[in-house]
């Protein structure tokens, strides 16, 4: 996140001397990505933050491929992934390569009773029912309907739910997410011509510090292992931080839609960027105003990339039969486009409700155990 944040108390220099009120010093850590070279945050804590007491168990979550090498385009009825009450098992992954694991789960309840912690990926929640609070150890996120997580790797957090009908799009990026390079000038401050500027980010804010010495349960994700180790000190005892490298929030209703008297390209919806995936937003707009223009897009030949789409809300002009939840997957190799009848349909209209988001990567994905289960079927022959 380029862009400096703080919150609660710090001393007036970094790695200087910074007492409690009894005269102990606070744990100060360095929480950064890329080695020394990436952002980073400095963190002071009450106890060390290394204190590790046991390891319970560790156990492998990787996903279950069922097709390595696919071809055949992928209708997946995401809603019917089944609800449940613990947060990671509710994890649902679908589409899988070495770069990412993109899923969809359905959490009841709220997790309080761990905390989580992924090392090897940065995680993007995207909010499609439900609220609440991502609760880290940089402070709180309040979240809603249509709200982009983006939750750097390491980052201690909890997630409180204030609804038990939730819907989250997950992606796990095993390379740092950030806003497109080319929205941003040499400082990192976003331009003019950005779809969405920094005002419209959700920062941590409300710092909740715990100070205790009991036993906390931590669940760390690495190398596609759950380990539960066992903490002394409470994780979230930090009482102050300063930096670049957090979590926020950015609502998708926030991204400003691109234009123009023709078709516009899917790198206009363009909201997230790594070195391996895009991530796009497809927001209500208006449609192209040139007298002659045809708002369905072309077909393409998508050769370098799988193509996700998953609808979120709206009537989704190019696409025949599809409800909210729905996730398309149009693979590399084979060209896709509009639905039979729906670029004569988009003639003459003024404009689109759809809400969708997108992941496109430059690998090919395959497709998981769970996947199957929600695959309709017959999607592939559906442009007949
Ligand atoms: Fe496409």
């Amino acid at each position: 996140m380029p862009i400096y944040h703080k919150q609660g108390e710090l001393p007036p220099k970094r790695h200087t001397q910074f007492r409690k009120p009894n005269g102990e010093l606070y744990s100060e850590q360095l929480f950064g990505t890329i080695g020394f070279d990436g952002m980073s945050s400095l963190l002071y804590h009450h106890n060390r933050p290394t204190m590790v007491k046991e390891i319970l168990k560790s156990t492998d979550v990787s996903p279950k491929i069922a097709l390595e090498k696919n071809i055949r385009s992928l209708k997946l009825v995401s809603f019917n992934a089944p609800a449940k009450d613990d947060f990671l098992e509710a994890r649902e992954p679908l589409l899988v390569n070495s770069d990412i694991i993109i899923g969809v789960a359905a959490p009841r309840k709220s997790l309080r009773d761990y905390f989580y912690k992924n090392t090897d990926a940065d995680e993007m929640l995207f909010i499609h029912k439900g609220t609440g609070t991502l609760r880290t150890i940089f402070g709180q996120i309040p979240f809603e309907y249509g709200d982009y997580l983006i939750i750097p790797r390491g980052t201690i957090y909890q997630i409180d739910f204030n609804t038990e009908d939730n819907r989250i799009l997950y992606a796990e990026s095993f390379s740092p997410i950030y806003t497109p390079k080319r929205y941003r000038n040499w400082f990192g401050q976003l331009l003019e011509h950005s779809p969405f500027c920094e005002r419209d980010y959700k920062l941590p804010q409300n710092l909740e510090t715990f100070i205790d010495t009991n036993e906390h349960l931590m669940k760390v994700k690495k190398q596609g292992v759950m380990h539960e180790m066992v903490y002394i000190g409470h994780p979230f005892d930090v009482v102050g931080w300063d930096g670049y490298n957090f979590p926020y929030g950015f609502s998708i209703h926030n991204f400003e839609p691109i234009t123009g008297r023709i078709h516009q390209p899917p790198p206009v919806h363009q909201t997230f960027e790594t070195n391996a995936f895009v991530i796009c937003s497809f927001v209500p707009r208006l449609y192209d105003y040139h007298r002659l223009s045809i708002p369905a897009p072309y077909n393409h030949s998508n050769i370098d990339s799988d193509e996700m789409l998953y609808y979120v809300d709206g009537d989704f002009m190019s696409r025949n039969g599809v409800q909210p939840g729905n996730i398309s997957l149009h693979p590399a190799g084979i060209p896709h486009g509009p639905h039979p009848g729906a670029a004569e349909r988009s003639i003459g209209q003024k404009g689109s409700e759809e809400l969708a988001v997108m992941i496109d990567t430059f690998k090919p994905l395959m497709v998981t155990e769970n996947a199957l289960k929600l695959d309709d079927g017959d999607y592939y022959q559906s442009w007949l």
